[in-house]
């Protein structure tokens, strides 16, 4: 019998159902990606700080009347010019936190700048200031989170002086070093080709980025649990020969 093609299993079988279910990965802009994530991790009535709201790109297909929404921006929401890293927000408000910095060093190479005026954010600065200013958004959404809160951190890799520099590592390394854990992790595939800025090809082209989601635990026995997860203790226990 002629065996039945990956399509045909994926519409037949135990696939019928999948049309509903969220995958990890994602082809498109950020907005489908963020349709994906908000069908499992927001539920009605949630109370929601996007804190570098920009242009509002990854509400475009959600309907935020559902939702208690506290947009603000550095630049782009002029009723709440807020810095994340200082916001004006109680301690433990909020459901989830959305955090999209500017994720490039040098962004006025970055033919995105036009768009989202990163340049007059993060002139001069290298990797290490983009991971600062991440780990210090990160420091302030743990704060205004409440215990059980989500935090959403969108970033993407990138090279610096032909250096690879893997910013989700270093977002994941912030993160739970604040005292998150991971609840989820997406990776967003470009649909459209990505502009070429350079002819000489070293890497390979980044047509790729990610979306953490990181949980604040809701105690201390939960963060215990999470634990064993966590870089630091791969790092003891597997690199530097601590076997468990
Ligand atoms: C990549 S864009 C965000 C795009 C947005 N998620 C959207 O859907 O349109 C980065 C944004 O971060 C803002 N920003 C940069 N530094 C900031 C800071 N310290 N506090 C608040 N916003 C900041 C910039 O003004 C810019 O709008």
């Amino acid at each position: 019998m002629k065996p039945r093609s990956l399509t045909s299993r994926l519409n037949n079988g135990i696939g019928s159902e999948m049309p509903n279910k969220v995958f990890s990965s994602i082809v498109g802009n950020n907005a489908d990606l963020i349709y994906e994530v908000a069908k499992l991790y927001l539920r009605p009535g949630d109370r929601i700080a996007d804190v570098t709201y920009g242009k509002g790109v990854f509400w475009r297909k959600i309907d935020t009347s559902k939702y208690e929404m506290f947009v603000s921006d550095l630049l782009t929401v002029p009723e709440r010019l807020y810095d994340f890293r200082n916001l004006p927000y109680s301690d433990n408000y909020f459901d989830v936190v959305v955090l999209d910095p500017p994720y490039s060093h040098n962004p006025g190479y970055m033919i995105v700048d036009a768009n989202y005026h990163n340049r007059e954010t993060t002139k001069g600065f290298y990797h290490d200031d983009i991971i600062r200013l991440y780990r210090d958004g990160i420091i302030e959404a743990y704060r205004v989170l409440k215990p059980g809160g989500l935090l959403w951190v969108k970033c993407k890799d990138e090279i610096e002086s032909g250096i690879q520099r893997m910013s989700h590592t270093d977002v994941r390394i912030c993160a739970e070093d604040v005292g998150f854990f991971i609840q989820d992790f997406f990776v967003m595939v470009q649909s459209r080709r990505p502009v070429v800025q350079h002819h000489r090809q070293l890497h390979a082209r980044k047509n790729h980025s990610y979306l953490w989601i990181f949980k604040k635990p809701t105690s201390a026995a939960e963060a215990k649990k999470h634990k064993k997860a966590t870089v630091q203790y791969s790092i003891r226990h597997y690199c530097r020969g601590k076997a468990i």
